[in-house]
């Protein structure tokens, strides 16, 4: 699959078109003209969050209209329609697709209501063949789901091609659905939002509370339901709801799908959400509003609080707390239990008639929705026999046995055949908990573990808050080095962990706040030793490292990575060193790292202009800049020409597993060092303090920030009283590096900025 055409500009279009071309795909963009197509890449590149992951990629589409243009896609493996959703314009493009497209060409729509079947029909036997649904969620670069949507015509081998390149190209997630109404995700997505709907009024319940309710108390997203509409746009959802309302004609729960005269009447006022700045919330003078459903007039929110659950809401396991929920008899909890139960049940009784199994419809909810657990993930929580007095006690039609459970070990049963069958999986995905279950846990404390992942391979996990560097952490780093050095089955080492979230979120501040507050400054700069000299030992160590990196990976996580011997990234990486935000400078061998990255160039050169270069790794570090994507980190300096960027999250510890071997295989036996670069000296340090000046004249930073950033120079460029030219090793930087940090760590200006950030999670510019 080399060329795609993408057929319509608009708020998919556009952005399906910007991740193909994330990936390196060449990419056709078409709309009714050329002008409106540019418009439509125009709008990509500045939406946020951003769908392109670096602007530059842009250079992969080529734009053109269907009124001069529609020949292009002549040479595209796969077209991809996303025009409006409106059958006969669908139909029309569909009769240009079928005069220009190559044979053995795939097509598919986009569409999120429109039968595929109908698009299919009378059509050449060629198209049918070719022809499916793909429907993409929106933002198209962020969902992980698409859903894939055959019809009876549909070629094997096409379905299997786009689920192949659709994971391993575009990193999606993907699920198969029957060709019913609005899929797997939106069908049983927008039951549940209805279903609210419906008990809010029943109930008498306010919307805050719902929201709260309906959040991350259950793991859904933290907007809970009436923000997220508000987020989404209330038009979106209300024409999903609208196909459904029509469609489902013959539907158990078809009230449900009955659109409440708010929503009519709140689009027809076009109170749609965030896009008009009013929806169900809005904010006015910095106060937040919220719409009364019954009068559409606005009232001030509240703050809510339901006693019953602050106990709940702190239990770390998502499990515990739906359990508690369930075992409450209170007013919110009934609701909760009613909402639950209800799409818990509408999930069993689609199971044959929207998707084939138990599996397609849990992920279609986790990828589409952001929901922590699937529909039958959650009966399994709540247990067989608690489901069905629910169920019983509120009289809904459940038109399906349950079983003892949904997933057993790596099995899901299988209501076509009553038993249970193995969940099918792709030879790149390790689940490093299964791995940990199978009795391969090494050592492990409270902050990581050291796993053997077979094939000689070991695996460091960060198990701590956010993944947060410590006292544990580099313990076992150690330790897991030690081992390598000692025993000559293990080939080397890969560090990752399965977090969501965070591959590190840096060094532990808190464990610093406290030194602080112990005035223990002798302990603080042991541990910023220790840590450096874990880096340098992985930097110059003779077997290979590998880390795994991906999501946030900042300040100390990215000093780790940076000493690595390669890394393979998620392309969501979002990595820099942030330290300055605090008040400090990374001293883990951040601030070392850029500097001989920056000084990076064949030393007997002359002449050298390296000036423009290391001001810009200074200034990532004073900006405490973060990439927006892997490959933005490599513009940044911190990933590698020999690093390897993947779109699926899913593959990354069996891809840096892979690499592991493959370095070890090819004879790696480690770099030497330590490196020595020639600094910049007096030279270099003036430069960054002549444009300080001006940047404090101008108010574009503060005093401290001042100071940080001529600390910082200090570190980079040797200082004052070094002369241009002198040769230093990386020891030297390091302990310039330490002494600077300590100093900054005892400044009460940094000090208030670690505090504040420790309470607010945001940095404090004093
Ligand atoms: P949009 O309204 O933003 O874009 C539609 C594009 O189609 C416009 O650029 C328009 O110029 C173009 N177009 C081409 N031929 C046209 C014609 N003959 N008449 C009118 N317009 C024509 O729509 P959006 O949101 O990008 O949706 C596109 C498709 O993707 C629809 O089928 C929609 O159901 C589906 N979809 C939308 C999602 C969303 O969240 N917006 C999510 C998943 C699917």
């Amino acid at each position: 699959m080399r060329k795609v055409a993408v057929l319509g500009a608009g708020t998919m279009g556009s952005q399906i078109a910007a991740h193909l071309a994330n990936n390196g795909i060449e990419v056709i963009l078409l709309d009714l003209n050329k002008d409106i197509a540019k418009n439509g890449l125009k709008r990509a590149l500045e939406i946020n969050p951003p769908a392109f992951m670096d602007k530059e990629f842009k250079n992969f589409i080529k734009i053109g209209g269907f009124d001069s243009d529609f020949e292009l896609i002549k040479d595209a493996d796969w077209i991809i329609e996303a025009v409006v959703e409106k059958i006969e314009v669908k139909r029309e493009v569909f009769d240009k697709v079928e005069k220009y497209r190559k044979n053995n060409s795939i097509v598919s729509s986009n569409t999120s209501g429109i039968p595929i079947k109908l698009l299919a029909e009378n059509r050449s036997d060629n198209f049918k063949e070719h022809f499916l649904g793909t429907h993409f969620f929106n933002p198209p670069r962020y969902m992980k789901l698409l859903e894939i949507i055959p019809t009876e015509w549909t070629k094997k081998e096409v379905i299997e091609k786009i689920k192949e390149f659709c994971e391993d190209v575009l990193g999606k997630g993907i699920v198969f659905s029957k060709d019913t109404p609005n899929f797997i995700a939106n069908r049983i997505g927008t039951f549940s939002i209805m279903m609210v709907f419906k008990l809010i009024d029943e109930m008498d319940l306010k919307i805050e509370e719902v929201d709260y309710l309906t959040g991350e108390l259950i793991g859904r997203p933290r907007t809970g339901t009436f923000r997220l509409a508000d987020l989404v746009g209330i038009d979106v959802l209300y024409n999903v709801a609208k196909n459904l309302e029509n469609l489902l004609t013959n539907d158990e729960f078809k009230d449900v799908f009955k659109i409440p005269q708010f929503l009519n009447e709140m689009v027809s006022r076009n109170l749609i959400g965030d896009k008009v700045k009013s929806g169900f919330y809005k904010r006015e003078n910095n106060k937040r509003f919220v719409i009364d459903l019954k009068t559409l007039e606005y009232r001030e929110a509240i703050n809510v609080n339901i006693p019953e659950f602050f106990q709940i809401q702190n239990m770390e396991k998502l499990e515990d707390r739906i359990r508690a929920i369930f075992s409450l008899n209170t007013k919110h909890a009934e609701f909760l239990k009613k909402l639950l139960t209800s799409i818990l049940v509408y999930s069993v009784n689609r199971i044959g008639e929207i998707a084939d199994d138990i599996v397609n419809i849990d992920n279609a909810l986790k990828w589409g929705f952001n929901w922590k657990l699937g529909p039958f993930e959650t009966i399994d929580v709540i247990s067989k026999e608690n489901f069905e007095k629910l169920v019983n006690s509120y009289n809904f039609p459940l038109n399906k046995e349950i079983p003892e459970k949904f997933y057993k070990d790596k099995m899901f049963y299988d209501y076509n055949s009553r038993s249970y069958k193995p969940i099918e999986r792709r030879k790149e995905i390790i689940i490093i908990s299964e791995i940990k279950k199978e009795n391969k846990v090494i050592l492990e404390n409270s902050e990581a573990s050291l796993i053997d992942l077979n094939d000689g391979v070991l695996l460091l996990e960060f198990h701590s808050k956010a993944n947060t560097i410590g006292i544990g952490t580099i313990q076992m780093l150690n330790s897991a080095l030690d081992i390598l050095e000692k025993e000559k089955k293990f080939i080397g080492l890969v560090i990752t962990n399965d977090d969501e979230r965070n591959f590190s979120a840096g060094a532990n501040l808190g464990l610093i706040a406290m030194s602080i507050g112990e005035g223990a400054f002798d302990e603080i700069e042991r541990a910023v030793l220790n840590f450096q000299k874990v880096n340098m030992r992985m930097k110059y160590f003779k077997k290979p490292i590998v880390a795994g990196a991906f999501g946030v990976a900042v300040g100390g996580g990215c000093e780790l990575l940076l000493h690595t011997h390669r890394i393979v990234a998620h392309s969501e990486l979002y990595t820099g060193l942030v330290e300055v935000g605090v008040g400090l400078i990374p001293a883990g061998g951040g601030t070392k790292e850029f500097t001989i990255r920056a000084l990076n160039y064949p030393q007997d050169a002359e002449n050298y202009d390296v000036l423009p270069i290391f001001r810009l790794y200074l200034e990532n570090i004073g900006k405490a800049k973060i990439s927006s994507s892997a490959y933005e980190a490599k513009n940044m300096g911190i990933l590698k020409d020999g690093d390897i960027i993947i779109s699926n999250r899913d593959f990354l510890t069996y891809y840096a597993k892979n690499l592991v071997i493959g370095l070890y295989n090819a004879g790696f036996k480690g770099f030497y060092g330590p490196k020595r670069v020639r600094m910049l000296g007096w030279d270099g340090y003036s430069a960054v303090l002549a444009s300080l000046i001006n940047l404090k004249r101008g108010n574009f930073i503060t005093e401290h920030d001042s100071f940080i950033i001529e600390k910082l120079a200090y570190v980079m460029t040797g200082g004052p009283d070094v002369a241009p030219g002198t040769i230093f090793d990386e020891w030297q930087i390091l302990e310039n590096e330490r002494k600077v940090f300590i100093e900054l760590v005892k400044h009460p200006k940094t000090q208030e900025r670690i505090f504040y950030f420790l309470k607010n999670r945001k940095p404090l510019r004093n």
